[in-house]
């Protein structure tokens, strides 16, 4: 029986039936099969794998190639979620072909259902002009990462009524281009709020409070894949880095201690085998 991927109208029917859903990162065939299994039915393939995956301290390094080389390996493991890939830094700013050309290569070569970009009216024409191709695309408005350095670093957006209503207008004026979800990060949650209940498309929210129709983490920070940093945003529901480094433990010791591997874990072969072989080498050059 072929399974049914999610699709944009049913993003859209779930606002309109009033239906929260979870939304989560994935970078690699392992991440993608696991948000595939948990049933997970919008699943970003975000330029976040580059602090998340790739170790760099911003998503400003990430090129159309290694979002497109990921955003493959995701769809390998992924059958049934919705797959949206981030477009990276500078694929999309010069104009709206460059847009095309960036957006068209992450569904076409990396097998993404729909695109993501950050910004607001600015970018509304490359909406317009990526919808109109049969693109489908996430807005992304509040902290947007790609530009952290104008923006002076990752703080909330829209505290005050100037950015708040900039922010409100925006989301409009994206929905009004054709976008069929917008990201909110870090906005604060009565602002949220009012956005959501102003659109007819779902707001997907990362520490932007709980009035948004869904949610969006970062998968690293939900997985606890980093003991040692998690976001104010984030809550782990697992500690894998404490499981994997007691299990990494465990391995060195058996290792070290002689007790792995085991027969279990071995194959075997007959002792003529073994006579046969020794008592092959003994005639040879160097043999015993
Ligand atoms: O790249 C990413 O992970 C994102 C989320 C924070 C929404 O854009």
């Amino acid at each position: 029986m072929s399974v049914m991927r999610v699709t944009i109208a049913d993003i859209r029917k779930k606002k309109a039936k009033g239906e929260r859903f979870a939304a989560i990162t994935a970078y690699d065939v392992v991440t993608g099969r696991l948000v595939d299994e948990a049933g997970i039915p919008f699943l970003l393939v975000g330029d976040s794998l580059g602090m998340v995956s790739l170790g760099y301290d911003s998503t400003i390094p990430v090129t159309l190639d290694v979002m497109i080389h990921h955003t493959q390996a995701v769809v390998r493991g992924n059958k049934t979620s919705l797959i949206v890939a981030d477009l990276p830094f500078m694929t999309y700013h010069k104009n709206a072909e460059q847009a095309l050309d960036s957006a068209g290569r992450c569904l076409q070569e990396g097998g993404a259902q729909a695109v993501k970009l950050e910004g607001g009216r600015s970018i509304a024409p490359t909406v317009k002009r990526l919808t109109e191709a049969g693109i489908p695309v996430v807005g992304h408005l509040g902290i947007t990462p790609q530009s952290i350095h104008q923006l002076g670093g990752f703080k909330a957006q829209g505290k005050n009524v100037a950015r708040a209503t900039e922010l409100l207008e925006d989301a409009l004026v994206l929905q009004e281009a054709g976008a069929f979800a917008i990201v909110l990060e870090c906005v604060p949650a009565e602002l949220s709020k009012l956005i959501t209940e102003r659109l007819s498309i779902p707001t997907i929210g990362i520490g932007a409070g709980p009035h948004c129709d869904a949610e969006i983490q970062v998968i690293a920070d939900t997985l606890g894949w980093f003991s040692d940093f998690v976001p104010k945003h984030a809550k782990q529901f697992a500690k894998l880095a404490d499981a994997a480094a007691a299990a990494l433990s465990g391995y060195v010791k058996e290792v070290e201690a002689g007790t792995f591997p085991t027969e279990k874990e071995s194959v075997s072969v007959s002792e003529e085998v073994i006579r046969a072989v020794e008592e092959r080498i003994a005639g040879a050059p160097g043999g015993a």
